[in-house]
């Protein structure tokens, strides 16, 4: 029985995948990395140090720079991306997300939130939407990001909850592997997560009784 969900924040909750991908995008014609919707794609759930790593290696840039020089990349990275961050407001609550928040709450629901960024609180609180939960597990803890089952079981634990009471939801293949791995029930959102438990095209698509239907 699912007594409580454990939410991915960047393209679950926030619209914020974008401003993620538009500020790697310039990361990547700095290095000197062709963007592509693939590269892009893969980088969704992946922490900022290796998401650069990515980038540099998906040019055959890997070895031109030292560690200082990735970090600072890194950081220029963040600091464009806290730019964009600037400009959301409730009103980028990914469509039907905020009605799902609520319809959990009035429900008895405990929420989580197991993301791997560390820009996570100023989003949910940009958002107005921190109250829903009971805590976020802190990605600068993690000894693995996604794929690894480690940040969704930690969500578990945030919740109080065996990982077979949970379900995660996640808009990444590398989160939706995470969570199978943490033995929760995966619901995916997007179009190539087959590896989902449960999928929806879009957010609005997501409720209590939609997942109940796609499950029985
Ligand atoms: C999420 C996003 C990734 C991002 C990562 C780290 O998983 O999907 O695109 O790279 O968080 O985010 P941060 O805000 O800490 O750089
Ligand atoms: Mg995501």
């Amino acid at each position: 029985d699912i007594k409580g969900f454990a939410f991915d924040l960047d393209g679950v909750i926030a619209d914020s995948a974008r401003l993620h991908s538009k500020a790697w995008h310039q990361t990547a014609d700095t290095v000197g990395t062709t963007w592509t919707p693939e590269l892009a794609e893969n980088l969704k759930g992946v922490s900022r140090m290796d998401s650069l790593e990515m980038i540099l290696k998906a040019g055959g840039h890997e070895n031109e720079y030292t560690q200082a020089q990735k970090e600072e990349l890194a950081t220029a990275k963040n600091t464009q991306y806290l730019e964009l961050v600037k400009t959301l407001t409730p009103d980028d609550v990914l469509p039907g997300m905020k009605a799902f928040l609520d319809e959990l709450k009035a429900n008895g629901y405990k929420m989580s939130v197991a993301s791997a960024s560390k820009n996570a609180p100023t989003i949910l609180k940009q958002l107005k939407v921190m109250d829903y939960f009971e805590g976020i597990v802190d990605p600068a803890k993690l000894h693995a990001g996604k794929p690894d089952p480690e940040i969704f079981s930690l969500a578990a634990d945030v919740l109080g909850l065996a990982p077979a009471n949970v379900a995660g939801l996640e808009d990444s293949g590398a989160g939706i592997q995470s969570i199978n791995a943490a033995g929760e029930l995966s619901i995916g959102i997007g179009s190539e997560l087959s590896e989902a438990a449960v999928r929806f095209d879009r957010t609005d698509e997501v409720s209590l009784a939609a997942i109940k239907a796609k499950l029985a």
